[in-house]
């Protein structure tokens, strides 16, 4: 008989990779978008996962609109908070292992080297505070959960998405001929969708628990990693280096938040290979899906 497994968020950058992954290694998957099932919804959940008779969960959704958050700090609890003990609680009523996405924001960016997963926790915004409270809750609800940190997700699905990620925006900003500034003063781990989703899985089945950090593993500063799209892409926008206390944004944002995969790799999960190579099969995946 297949492993059955169920992805929430199903339609976003990491839900359709764990999709294709967990289709690919033999598993009966059930996969819910939010218009089909929203996470808010306790009853919701419970109900579908009951009937999903599934032995594994991954929570692939959440909200990820950091700057409006701030404003609006209930609804990323509900998502990334009080939604993860929606499924936590519904995972414990079935017996199931509870796979869950957490992000570098839980860290303060104090520091210039990449975080562990023992690194104390500070989060600076409306969204990082949800996404820590999220950590606990899984954490409370279940003996084994699984939770993944994660750092600046792309995955070709972006492109589809209504949140995008960064090379699309690089590109739309490209597309408009207008000049274009990127921080070089705020480092992170661009993660590649697919590789997040195989190597989740890979931590999976071999059944770990607790937190892991899964980060692209090359700490850039996102001007550079602008550099590095525009020349996998083969265009030349004119783009030049800003810094914090030129582009403010809303909500703050660590400095430094690149991911250590050591405990990942210790834990014999293959390293993720170089971050030109993800953008070299992030075009060739993107140019070959249907618009
Ligand atoms: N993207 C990043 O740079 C980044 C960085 C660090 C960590 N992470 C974490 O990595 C995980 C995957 O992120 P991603 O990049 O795949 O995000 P994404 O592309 O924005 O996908 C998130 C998905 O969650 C869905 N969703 C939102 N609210 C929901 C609800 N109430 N019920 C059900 N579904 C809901 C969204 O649907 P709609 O589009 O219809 O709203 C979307 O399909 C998340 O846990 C995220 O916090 C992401």
């Amino acid at each position: 008989m297949n492993r059955r497994a169920a992805v929430f968020g199903a339609s976003g950058q990491l839900g359709v990779e764990l999709v294709r992954e967990l289709e690919a290694r033999g598993y009966y998957t059930a996969g819910w978008a939010r218009h089909q099932l929203d996470i808010t919804d306790a009853a919701a959940v419970e109900r579908a996962l009951a009937s999903a008779e599934v032995e594994i969960v991954f929570n692939a959704a959440a909200y990820n609109q950091v700057d409006v958050a701030e404003k609006e700090p209930l609804a990323a609890l509900q998502v990334n908070a009080l939604a993860v003990r929606n499924l936590a609680l519904a995972c414990r009523q079935i017996d199931a292992r509870l796979v869950h996405f957490s992000t570098d924001y839980v860290f303060d960016g104090q520091t210039s080297h990449p975080y562990t997963e023992d690194a104390p926790t500070h989060p600076l915004s409306a969204y990082a505070v949800s996404k820590l409270a999220g950590e606990v809750y899984a954490q409370a609800y279940l003996g084994q959960p699984l939770v993944v940190r994660t750092c600046g997700v792309f995955g070709p699905g972006g492109k589809f998405t209504a949140r995008g990620n960064f090379v699309e925006l690089m590109l739309r900003l490209a597309g408009s001929g207008r000049p274009i500034r990127v921080v070089e003063d705020h480092v992170a781990s661009p993660t590649f969708a697919p590789w997040l989703a195989a190597r989740s899985l890979d931590l999976a089945e071999r059944g770990h628990c607790g937190v892991f950090h899964i980060g692209g593993g090359t700490p850039i500063a996102w001007f550079d990693f602008a550099r590095m799209i525009f020349e996998a892409a083969g265009l030349r926008p004119e783009l030049t280096p800003t810094n914090e206390r030129e582009y403010r944004t809303v909500a703050r944002r660590p400095k430094y938040s690149a991911l250590s995969n050591a405990k990942m790799e210790t834990a014999g999960v293959e390293p993720l290979p170089p971050l030109r190579q993800a953008l070299e099969i992030y075009f060739a995946q993107r140019d070959a899906r249907p618009s």
